[in-house]
């Protein structure tokens, strides 16, 4: 970052600093995977630009790292035509497919040399991204296109500015370097990693919605989100794989592609080769298969391409494919077993779960007898009947899934229709299906699966976290009567614990710590351990942050909950709901009896004054000058011994001296100590 006070005074100058210094991090993280300064370093860097074009607008350029959070919602998205069709590919499933592709591909090439690149096939969905001439020079993405039916497409342009290993703009030079014009088009696979899957499935489910299928799905629905800060939330991937110049393909080969897309910045899969047997093919697919489980992204085979031009040229086209490539698929193990019965789990929140009851079948490895059915919407769309022979599938993950119903001369179809139960299984209370939601819940307060599964959830790690309260213990303390909600919990004498079936008195003891050190879990983590509809982690925190205790929380109304970032009406509602329960609060006074904390350390959020330099002068009424240092650098800003152009604001004390007449002249805010701890309580209050 450097010395910036000589380039301070000319925004328009620091402004493009910042730019190429955010780019330049943004390409080390999202591309490269090396950073090389922390978030809040990050942060800080991108806040100082904002600033920067809040006060000059004019210096704000469409391409700013800026512009990729937070853009306007769309309201529908424009159809555009591709600039040359974005084809499909044909499909391989066995080494002698290969073989015979590889023969045909060296008939038609005749003379031309036959070499191929290997890739990953990403599970993902293929888009196209325009880069036009920027104003000045080097160039900048205009449009990003879904595949569409291949023709066209939608602009989706918004939302892929949100994704982070995009480049928006590309420099003179580094087009130079990759020996390309101003103009061109990048064509790849944008996808939703793992881990993001599965934070969008938790956040969906706390929002009693269903979940997402698979990431792809997710992907694409992500992609025709109308609201951009909800796809940069999303945190989706883009690897490239095609770079088109005037609508016709890189002449220098496919490898070249990959080499010059990695050149302009983009991100390209790692997992590449180059290989001219069928030998090879295979050997490379071994291994891709063999690492399928650890990528952290789904992949769903291999992509071969004939690596040449020129070849490619001569082998042409079928209607929907290139014949110089061709897709080998991995085949899903999967593994063929009759629904012997449809049962239905009650959870936590009462929600009830159909699962399909298996004759168990050995796939990939292990025995499946049970899969999910996730809601009654599944079982109708799946159209699957109680006898049913089906097709249960294991991808790369470890959750078995119903994928079809077969039928056949072997397998002849079930006959009983599966009627979702009127009544709860475990406690025979009638159960409700909420006006739009797809899923049935008991709301039997006292349902005993529900105080069941509330107990497991309220020991689960990242809730209470009380290790050792697993299935097994909680089964037994609700059989012997010991515990009726999880307060009693805190009841429980290390004597009863130790009583129960395999229990050492060792066990028993860790057991017994475990439950007396949750008692400082803090508010947030007894918030979610309560369960409370759609609150899920972070919603808690802020929430415990926001409130400081679970009285000030139960005293809020619906506006003050608003006013937290993250919750609507919905959740307010829903908070609201939660404390008119006498049974609640019931609940809630039996905890603080037990001696359970309910309230949150209010944390200073780091990122507060990111981005803003204090400099200290005087002495002040209070504070010394490492506890006001200290408060500063807390909650995120930087402290500084002489007074600059850079300097955001300097506070003053008694006896202040040549720093506070600089900071005069040079038109920098002035506080004392009354208005630095404003600033600290809430910075909105003084920008
Ligand atoms: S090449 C005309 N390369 O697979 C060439 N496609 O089944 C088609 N895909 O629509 C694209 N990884 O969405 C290519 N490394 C890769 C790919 C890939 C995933 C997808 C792409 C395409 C589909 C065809």
């Amino acid at each position: 970052m450097g010395d910036r006070a000589n380039t301070h005074s000319d925004p328009a100058k620091r402004a493009a600093e910042l730019r190429d210094a955010l780019r330049r991090h943004e390409h080390l993280y999202y591309v490269l995977d090396a950073p090389e300064i922390s978030d809040t370093q990050y942060d800080a860097l991108i806040n100082e630009l904002k600033r920067i074009e809040d006060a000059h607008p004019d210096l704000l350029t469409p391409d700013s790292p800026t512009q990729r959070v937070g853009g306007k919602p769309a309201d529908g998205f424009k159809k555009v035509r591709h600039s040359r069709p974005m084809l499909s590919l044909d499909n391989a499933y066995s080494a002698e497919e290969l073989a015979d592709w590889d023969r045909r591909v060296r008939d038609l090439a005749g003379n031309l040399p036959v070499e191929y690149t290997t890739e990953l096939k990403l599970d993902g969905l293929s888009v196209a991204l325009r880069y036009e001439p920027a104003e000045k020079d080097g160039a900048r993405l205009t449009t990003g296109i879904t595949r569409g039916d291949g023709q066209i497409g939608e602009d989706v342009t918004t939302n892929i500015r949100t994704i982070r290993s995009v480049p928006l703009s590309i420099s003179a030079e580094t087009l130079k370097k990759a020996g390309l014009p101003q103009g061109f088009e990048v064509r790849g696979e944008v996808v939703m990693p793992e881990a993001a899957f599965l934070l969008l499935n938790e956040e969906r489910e706390q929002q009693g919605l269903p979940p997402a299928v698979n990431p792809r799905n997710a992907a694409a629905g992500t992609l025709r989100t109308l609201e951009p800060s909800i796809v940069a939330n999303r945190r989706l991937a883009f690897y490239a794989y095609f770079l088109l110049v005037d609508g016709e393909y890189w002449p220098q080969g496919q490898a070249a592609t990959l080499d010059a897309l990695t050149t302009l910045g983009f991100r390209v899969n790692p997992h590449r080769g180059r290989v001219d047997s069928v030998d090879d093919m295979m050997r490379f697919i071994d291994a891709a298969e063999a690492k399928r489980a650890t990528l952290g992204y789904e992949i769903d085979g291999v992509v071969l391409k004939v690596d040449s031009h020129a070849a490619q040229l001569r082998l042409g086209y079928t209607g929907r494919a290139p014949r110089w490539a061709i897709a080998y698929k991995f085949t899903a193990k999967s593994g063929i077993t009759q629904v012997r019965a449809i049962s239905v789990n009650v959870g936590r929140t009462g929600k009830l779960t159909p699962v399909a009851e298996l004759t168990p079948v050995f796939i990939g490895g292990t025995t499946v007898s049970r899969a999910t059915l996730h809601n009654a919407d599944f079982i109708e769309r799946l159209g699957l009947l109680v006898g049913d022979w089906v097709r249960v599938e294991r991808g790369g993950d470890v959750i078995p899934k119903v994928a079809e119903v077969i039928e056949d001369a072997d397998h002849p179809r079930g006959t009983v229709r599966f009627a979702f139960p009127k009544v709860c299984p475990e406690c025979q209370s009638e159960v409700v299906r909420v006006e739009g939601e797809v899923d049935y819940r008991c709301v039997n307060v006292d349902c005993p699966a529900k105080l069941r599964e509330s107990l497991l959830h309220f020991g689960r790690r990242g809730v209470m976290n009380i290790e050792g309260l697993g299935d097994a213990v909680v089964q037994q303390l609700l059989d012997r009567g010991l515990v009726h909600s999880v307060a009693d919990l805190y009841a429980l004498t290390e004597e009863q614990l130790a009583a129960l079936d395999r229990f050492a008195e060792k066990s028993a003891h860790a057991l017994f710590e475990e439950i007396k050190k949750s008692k400082q879990a803090g508010l947030a983590r007894l918030l979610m351990g309560q369960g409370v509809r759609f609150v899920g982690e972070r919603t808690a925190e802020l929430l415990a942050q926001e409130f400081g205790s679970m009285d000030a929380l139960a005293a809020a109304s619906a506006e003050e909950l608003e006013r937290v970032e993250e919750v609507g009406p919905r959740i307010s509602q829903a908070i609201l709901e939660f404390f008119a329960q006498p049974a609640n609060l019931a609940l809630i006074q039996s905890l603080r009896d037990a001696g359970v904390i309910m309230t949150a350390e209010k944390k200073q959020r780091s990122s507060q004054l990111s981005g803003l330099t204090f400099v200290l002068t005087g002495t002040l009424p209070t504070l010394t000058r490492d506890e006001a240092k200290k408060k500063i650098e807390d909650a995120g800003g930087k402290t500084a011994g002489s007074v600059s152009k850079k300097t955001s604001y300097v506070v003053a004390g008694e006896e202040a001296g040549s720093k506070l007449d600089k900071a005069l002249q040079l038109k920098v805010p002035v506080l004392d100590e009354a208005g630095l701890l404003a600033l600290l309580a809430s910075p909105s209050a003084l920008h």
